[in-house]
C-alpha cells in the first residue's frame, strides 16, 4: 500500500472530468486500498480518485470516527435525491479552506462495489453531504466553486499568499 499525492487546488487536473471504471481488475482494487490510506492518512472523511490523479469513477468515504467503516463506490450515480442540507465543508485538495455548501439532504446512490456487483443505498445528512463532494470531484468540480466570486477571489488570495510564504520559508532556510 501508498499514500498517495492529493492534487492541490486550483491545480487544473481537478477540472478533469473521471471516465466510468470498466472493469474490476487488481489495478482498482489496489487503487482503492492506496486512496483508502492516503484518506486515513491526511484524516479525511472521503477521496475521490481525481485528487490523486487517477480519472476513473472511484470514492472512498468513510464517515466513522474509528475509523473502520470504509465505503467504496465506483461509477456512483445519485438516482434520487430531496430535501436541503448545509454543511461547513472542507476538502483535502484545499487544506485550511471551510465554507458552507447547500446540498441535497438524502441521497439514494448506485454504484458497484469491489466485487462488481452493483448496489443501491440511501444516504442522509454528512454522508449524504460527503457522497455528493466526492462525485462532484469526478465532474472536475471542487466545492469552493459553489461559493460567490467574492469569497472565491478570497479563498485565491489566501492560497496565493501561502505559496509565497512557503517559497520564502524555503528560500531564508537555505540561506
Ligand atoms: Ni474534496
Amino acid at each position: 500500500m501508498a499514500i498517495l499525492k492529493i492534487l492541490q487546488y486550483p491545480d487544473e487536473r481537478l477540472h478533469k472530468i473521471a471516465k466510468a471504471v470498466p472493469e474490476i481488475t487488481q489495478d482498482i482494487h489496489l487503487l482503492v486500498k492506496n486512496m483508502a490510506e492516503t484518506m486515513y492518512h491526511a484524516s479525511g472523511i472521503g477521496l475521490a480518485a481525481t485528487q490523486v490523479d487517477v480519472h476513473q469513477r472511484v470514492i472512498v468515504i468513510d464517515i466513522s470516527d474509528t475509523y473502520d467503516q470504509l465505503n467504496v463506490f465506483i461509477n456512483p450515480e445519485i438516482i434520487a435525491k430531496t430535501g436541503d442540507a448545509e454543511f461547513r465543508e472542507g476538502c483535502l485538495s484545499l487544506p485550511g479552506i471551510f465554507d458552507k455548501v447547500k446540498r441535497a439532504e438524502l441521497v439514494i446512490v448506485r454504484a458497484l462495489n469491489l466485487q462488481g456487483e452493483y448496489f443501491e443505498t440511501q444516504a442522509e445528512g454528512l454522508l449524504a453531504v460527503c457522497i455528493q463532494h466526492e462525485i462532484d470531484h469526478l465532474e472536475g468540480k471542487v466545492f469552493v466553486e459553489y461559493l460567490s466570486r467574492l469569497k472565491q477571489s478570497r479563498i485565491q488570495t489566501k492560497l496565493k499568499k501561502r505559496q509565497y510564504l512557503t517559497k520564502s520559508s524555503v528560500l531564508s532556510m537555505n540561506g
